[in-house]
């Protein structure tokens, strides 16, 4: 089959590999139909390089037909249209019948100290062949995978894997009381698709920042009060602004939907000006370290929020060291919650959204289907974010 293989450093190739089979009884094998092109596989294009192994094969956000399936595996049959959620997950352990599927016990990656396998995602979430292919093995069968109508296009219900739960969970976390406020740092699909789920569920007031034209501009759209982060000399003047938003007193909450890499050189002078908003000293450490640039987004938002309010991180960050502001989030009675999302605990919730009147606008989602032979380009078009891309779908 043809499959998108990572080969180093922005250097990705789409090409033959054997075709997946299945190996145990939990197993499935789906034919991908359609399959997301994820911010975080971005991170695997760049910083998260040195956890990658030349010949793994990318992508977890997959929507396709079941192929075959193991003896264990009951509820599928071949033919079944399903999305296959991006982690891997047993769905009876202690943590998976806590509704936290992220942290698998029968999955865990312990070799790392890590939590719950991922499709297409480093040795640290266990090396597993991902689903920008024509086919992925699909372990833990039995539990992941979400059965859909089949009639719909695949854009219906192909977003179940990541963005929607990621989204969701977001939101969630972030706790805003009905018609309170809340600022989404980051308008990439993630963030976008968290200003859409915010106002579905109350939120009165949906603050957005991003320094992306054709991002902000489509928040705008939506009724998003959309700031660009290069219309403010300093991190002050921004949380300034959004103050003036918000009675004051900033946002109830801040989602970071940023993450481990600020993209783009405008950012690093963000960073420097959310250290100035520091207490000296500890700016001036924070400065001095490598996480300077890499926690910028997460700076911002603790920043931004109101006094006892809540930061929701659904960034993915992977520093061991990096440095945190502490003094600050301690006076400010901040609230942190994070983590990769619980997809399947989510999966009941957004369903019934998924209809013909589309309330979360997910069939006009993408701005690209691209065919799987053209990964190589996509990535490159998405990490710079030209022609407007926000989200990409392959057509293996
Ligand atoms: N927690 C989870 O389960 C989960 C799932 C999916 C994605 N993610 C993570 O969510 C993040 C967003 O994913 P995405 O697909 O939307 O990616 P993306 O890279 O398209 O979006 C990130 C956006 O942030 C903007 N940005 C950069 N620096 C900024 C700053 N300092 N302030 C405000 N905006 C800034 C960029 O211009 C971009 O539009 C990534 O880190 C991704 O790994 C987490
Ligand atoms: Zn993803
Ligand atoms: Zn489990």
């Amino acid at each position: 089959m043809r499959a998108t293989v990572w080969h180093g450093k922005r250097d990705v190739r789409v090409e033959h590999v054997p075709d997946p089979r299945i190996q145990e009884d939990t197993d499935a094998v789906v034919r991908i139909t359609s399959s997301g092109l994820c911010g975080s596989d971005l991170h695997l294009y760049e910083v998260l390089a040195p956890f990658m192994t030349p010949g793994d094969i990318l992508g977890h956000e997959p929507i396709g037909i079941v192929e075959e399936v193991g003896p264990a595996v009951p509820d599928l049959a071949p033919g079944d249209r399903v999305v296959v959620p991006f982690q891997i997950a047993c769905g009876e352990c202690w943590t998976c019948r806590r509704g936290l599927p992220t942290q698998c016990e029968t999955t865990q990656v312990t070799e790392y100290g890590m939590g719950a396998q991922l499709f297409g995602y480093t040795k640290l979430y266990g090396a597993v062949p991902g689903a920008q292919a024509e086919y992925l093995r699909v372990p833990q069968a039995q539990y992941g995978p979400i059965k859909v109508p089949q009639g719909p296009p695949d854009d219906r219900f192909v977003y179940l894997s990541d963005v929607l739960p990621t989204a969701w969970q977001a939101v969630k976390y972030a706790g805003v009381p009905p018609g309170g406020s809340i600022a989404v740092l980051g308008l990439g699909p993630i963030g976008a698709m968290a200003c859409r789920v915010a106002r579905h569920l109350g939120a009165g007031t949906v603050i957005g920042v991003d320094l992306v034209r054709e991002r902000l501009d489509r928040a705008l759209r939506e009724g998003v009060t959309a700031l660009d982060l290069e219309a403010f000399d300093s991190g002050a003047a921004l949380v300034d602004a959004v103050r003036g938003l918000t009675d004051g007193r900033g946002p109830d909450a801040v989602i970071d939907a940023v993450g481990t890499e600020a993209h783009g050189s405008p950012v690093a002078k963000l960073a420097q000006a959310a250290v100035g908003l520091l207490p000296r000293g500890l700016g001036a450490r924070i400065t001095e370290t490598a996480g300077v640039d890499r926690l910028s987004a997460l700076e911002l938002a603790i920043s931004l929020v109101r006094r006892g309010g809540t930061v929701s991180v659904s960034g993915v960050y992977g520093g061991a060291v990096d440095p945190l502001p502490m003094l600050t989030m301690f006076d400010k009675q901040i609230q942190l919650r994070m983590g990769q999302a619980n997809v399947r605990a989510w999966t009941d919730e957004i369903l019934p959204l998924l209809t013909d009147e589309d309330p979360l606008g997910v069939d006009d989602f993408a701005t690209h289907h691209v065919p799987l032979d053209e990964a190589p380009d996509a990535y490159a078009m998405f990490q710079k974010k030209q022609d407007g891309a926000i989200k990409v779908l392959f057509k293996p």
